[in-house]
């Protein structure tokens, strides 16, 4: 699809970027990919994701995208930097953890901040950790694991809560490290928002990147003359994934229209 803003992630988690990007841009015709077939890559080498990102973008450019939203924190940390360095003129924007929404609105307060194993030990997420750590106690918790519950489409198990209440126990409502605040630092996460928030307590505030990553892209394509100067045509989102099984595109559309 030519002139569409392409949007990545290694797997159905982008989708949660996706939808803001369709909110802000209507008019705009937007082609999901997820790597889904090499997910998870908040485990993997630095290196490797570093390559997968790399590939998946000059893809998109090849076939004619306009502008490319890297979906994924984990990928974002690994390779936006070398993209942008490569691809100085094309609108390329990348997702981090919504570390800055949260410290404002929890200031001298615990906020805990949820993401891969490769996103937090990444040099992008300590130097946004350096920024923002006189304003609030920040904590930095991996949370291997959790991104497949999205990915198999078990949002709503036992499991998950069972993965839930044991990862999140010493900082729930009640708890000495209760916490004010919770980044979602990875896109598959506010698929399960609604768990965390349960598990967590409702004074616990929950904070995610997709509203401002979004506002990037339209500021980025909107200065380099790319958004469609169409207001009457109604967008379309075509949905593409790396996974052999059948049933992840039904899984991408359910997200989706969630
Ligand atoms: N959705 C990705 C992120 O935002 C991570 C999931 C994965 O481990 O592949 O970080």
């Amino acid at each position: 699809m030519k002139d569409a803003i392409a949007v990545f992630d290694s797997g159905v988690g982008g989708i949660s970027v996706l939808r803001e990007l369709v909110k802000q841009m209507p008019n705009e015709d937007f082609l999901f990919f997820g790597d889904s077939l090499h997910a998870p890559y908040g485990t993997k080498t630095t290196e490797e994701v570093r390559r997968l990102t790399i590939e998946a973008t000059e893809k998109f450019m090849e076939e004619g995208a306009k502008g490319v939203t890297i979906a994924c924190n984990t990928a974002t940390s690994a390779a936006v930097r070398v993209l942008r360095e490569r691809y100085p003129h094309f609108p390329i924007v990348g997702i981090e953890p919504a570390l800055k929404p949260a410290v404002e609105h929890c200031p001298g307060k615990r906020v805990l901040v949820l993401a891969t194993p490769v996103t937090i030990r990444e040099e992008k997420f300590h130097k946004l950790l350096n920024r923002y750590e006189e304003d609030a106690l920040v904590i930095p918790l991996p949370a291997p694991g959790l991104m497949e519950f999205v990915e198999e489409g078990k949002t709503h198990s036992l499991e998950l809560m069972e993965y839930l209440e044991k990862l999140l126990d010493p900082y729930k409502k009640g708890k000495p490290d209760e916490v004010a605040g919770v980044v979602l630092g990875c896109t598959h996460y506010p698929f399960v928002a609604d768990s965390i928030q349960k598990v967590l307590g409702d004074s616990a505030m929950i904070f995610d990147g997709s509203e401002g990553t979004a506002r990037e892209m339209r500021r980025r394509l909107d200065v380099a003359g790319k958004l469609n100067p169409d207001k009457n045509h109604k967008g379309k989102v075509v949905f593409t994934t790396s996974s052999p099984d059948p049933g992840k595109l039904d899984l991408m559309e359910a997200l989706y229209r969630k």
